[in-house]
């Protein structure tokens, strides 16, 4: 098996998997960055969402042949330097209800903050629309989101 050296969270980390492995698998089976959840597999919920260079990206998807070359931040180095606003919004909101969905919509969230710092309810449901909660979170997800941008 090919050997494959990642930067994630700011950490060179060497994994030897098939080149078609998904990132989440790597994630989750090789480096033990639990964060990022598994939904559908396919694409379609959102729950195992990263970044890769800044921009919310689907892990599920993301064979890691792909990934070497690029910045990966997973939940658990989102909050590397000290609690993360959205993170810090979240609670304050007190958003989850089961929790399984929650690293990826934060993922998500914070990636679009990055890129829109002041985004009006429109632009927040746009972003965030394609990460399923179960619980039908919505109402505060959107609110944590405005917080976070405030
Ligand atoms: Fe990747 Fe659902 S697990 S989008």
């Amino acid at each position: 098996m090919p050997t494959f050296i990642l930067k994630i969270n700011n950490q060179k980390r060497n994994v030897e998997v098939d080149e078609d492995t998904p990132l989440l698998w790597v994630l989750r089976d090789h480096l033990n960055l639990l964060g990022t959840k598994y939904g559908c597999g396919i694409g379609q919920c959102g729950a195992c969402t990263v970044h890769i260079d800044g921009v919310a990206t689907r892990s599920c998807l993301l064979q890691v042949q792909f990934t070497q070359d690029v910045e990966i931040t997973t939940i658990e180095g989102l909050s590397e330097k000290g609690e993360h606003p959205v993170q810090i919004a979240w609670k304050e909101i007190d958003v989850p209800q089961c929790g399984y969905c929650q690293a990826g919509q934060i993922m998500t969230a914070s990636a679009f903050l990055n890129k829109n710092p002041k985004p009006n309810t429109s632009e927040i449901r746009n972003a965030m629309h394609g990460n399923i909660c179960r619980c039908a979170s919505y109402n505060s997800i959107e609110e944590a989101v405005k917080v976070a941008a405030d």
